[in-house]
């Protein structure tokens, strides 16, 4: 039995004040970490304040991105060290749109992968199609060939502890989310490459969320399926009581 985690990306939104108001106002309510993780991933510039802010509840916090590299003169980049010097818990690698609008290779992922678990970060290592890939039947072919690269190198011991992202792209932030049983298929045909790769065991624990355009009014629906184990959300992070709502069906 995989323990559901719903986790916010914030992307590029809110002001420092409405992140710590956010933190302060849900903290005490989060529901049972043994029910749930919950997790909010907010702009670089917040965590120190917002690790500090959730530190006496079970809310994690992670980062959207990050460097492979400990240190270096990598201009205006965050390392993995500087995450876990101050108790981020989680980081988002491989985003559609760290991809799209920023180049990122599968490699690069894969490196940012390596350096998360060094630095005892978990990895929230995300992949999916485009519409075009979708429409002409390769959406399992792009989605194993990022997860085959990104996972590549580890043990079966590491890969457990991951926790992977299935966002079809024309999904996100569009308010089309893919139905329930198409979702939870590739994530179903993700964890097939996890058992291909590292054997069953390990990919009956690898935890595999769905996000794109989840909200209140589908997310039960989604994680009523057999492999999409929670959720990695955007909009519907925003706020308050609608994070809270996710939460709550997840538990
Ligand atoms: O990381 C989150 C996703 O990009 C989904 O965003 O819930 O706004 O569609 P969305």
């Amino acid at each position: 039995m995989r323990k559901p985690i719903v986790a916010g990306n914030w992307k590029m939104y809110k002001t420092f004040d409405e992140a710590v108001d956010f933190v302060e106002e849900i903290q005490q309510a989060i529901p049972s970490p043994e029910k749930v993780d919950a997790v909010i991933c907010a702009p670089a510039l917040y965590l120190p304040t917002l690790v500090v802010a959730a530190e006496d509840s079970s809310l994690a916090i992670g980062a959207q991105n990050m460097h492979f590299e400990d240190e270096g003169a990598f201009t205006g980049e965050i390392s993995p060290a500087m995450l876990s010097n101050i108790n981020v818990d989680y980081v988002i690698l491989g985003h559609s749109e760290r991809r799209e609008l920023f180049n990122e290779t599968d490699e690069a992922v894969n490196k940012k992968v390596r350096a998360a678990l060094n630095h005892g970060i978990v990895p929230i290592i995300c992949c999916g199609e485009t519409l075009e890939e979708r429409e002409a039947g390769s959406t399992e072919s792009k989605v194993a060939g990022q997860m085959t690269k990104a996972l590549e190198g580890f043990s079966a011991a590491e890969v457990e502890h991951m926790v992977i992202a299935y966002e079809p792209i024309w999904a996100i932030g569009t308010g089309k989310t893919a139905t329930a049983d198409d979702a939870n298929a590739v994530c179903g045909s993700i964890r097939a490459v996890v058992v291909n790769l590292y054997g069953k065991d390990t990919a009956e624990k690898v935890r595999i969320q769905y996000g794109g355009s989840v909200k209140p009014e589908n997310i039960e629906e989604l994680l009523a399926k057999e492999h999409i184990d929670g959720a990695l959300v955007g909009g519907a992070s925003l706020q308050p009581a609608s994070f809270m709502k996710l939460l709550e069906a997840a538990a």
